[in-house]
């Protein structure tokens, strides 16, 4: 038995928790308004999960402080919701949801815009939701695994902005992080992708350099070099046929099914 591969009655609640984490992000999107602070977004996000029977699973998660991962700027992942962090015109904000329901985890984020933003803001997310969905235009049963570090990578380099290593997309069910690790750079793993593996997909692009650092915090990441990072990630389901987004938003310009 493979731990990896996901039973019928698996997916279909995994569709559920998937369908709970995408309704937060669409949620939220009105919430995300200058002089609002992270923590009330956070506030919020948490309010709208417990209200539909469902648990933040980051609260608590090795000890994180809040319901949501809200990270700002040159915040690459992680950033800790706080009544001092106020949000300002041209601020590019992560908003990392993950809920439980009905023990089934699922698990995304997307950048918003506070009013309008520099050009390069705008390029760097647009890029950064553009690795994550050319990655999934090669996904189908019987596809090397590298093969989505491999086209998240060359995507970035093309456009001039740099992948983060030290963070990876997971495996994901009934545990927060599952096997496999997902590299959004060239690698050498030798899995196969089999129909039934679900796990997420998370590339974090930063603007500048490559490296970050963990502030005192112990949680808050940013970039080494202080430039902007993005983040898009979703849960994604392999099929015979190519993979479905199991986190989709009504809003998204691409299909929730792919056809590879
Ligand atoms: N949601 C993050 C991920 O994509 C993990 C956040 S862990 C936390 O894997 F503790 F910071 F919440
Ligand atoms: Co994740
Ligand atoms: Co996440």
């Amino acid at each position: 038995m493979n731990h990896m591969i996901k039973k019928k009655s698996e997916i279909e609640k995994m569709r559920i928790s998937g369908k709970l984490a995408a309704k937060v992000l669409e949620m939220i999107e009105k919430y995300v308004q200058p002089d609002v602070s992270t923590e009330e977004l956070n506030n919020i996000c948490h309010n709208f999960i417990m209200q539909n029977n469902a648990i933040p699973a980051c609260l608590g998660y090795h000890g994180f402080p809040k319901s949501v991962c809200i990270s700002v700027n040159d915040v690459v992942c992680h950033g800790i919701p706080s009544k001092k962090q106020i949000l300002k015109v041209g601020d590019i904000v992560n908003i990392d949801v993950t809920v439980i329901k009905d023990n089934y985890y699922a698990d995304t984020s997307k950048m918003f815009f506070v009013g309008e933003t520099s050009i390069l803001s705008k390029r760097l997310c647009k890029v950064a939701q553009e690795s994550l969905y050319t990655s999934l235009k090669i996904i189908k049963s019987g596809v090397p695994l590298l093969k989505i570090g491999e086209t998240i990578e060359n995507y970035v380099e093309k456009q001039g902005f740099s992948v983060v290593k030290e963070y990876c997309g997971h495996g994901i069910g009934t545990s927060f992080h599952e096997e496999p690790h997902i590299l959004h750079y060239k690698n050498k793993n030798k899995m196969i992708l089999e129909k039934g593996m679900i796990f997420t997909i998370e590339p974090m692009i930063n603007a500048g350099k490559s490296e970050v650092k963990c502030m005192k915090d112990g949680w808050t990441v940013k970039t080494k070099d202080h430039s902007l990072s993005a983040q898009y990630e979703h849960t994604i389901l392999v099929t015979n046929y190519g993979c479905d987004i199991l986190t989709w938003q009504k809003k998204e310009k691409i299909l929730p099914s792919f056809i590879n």
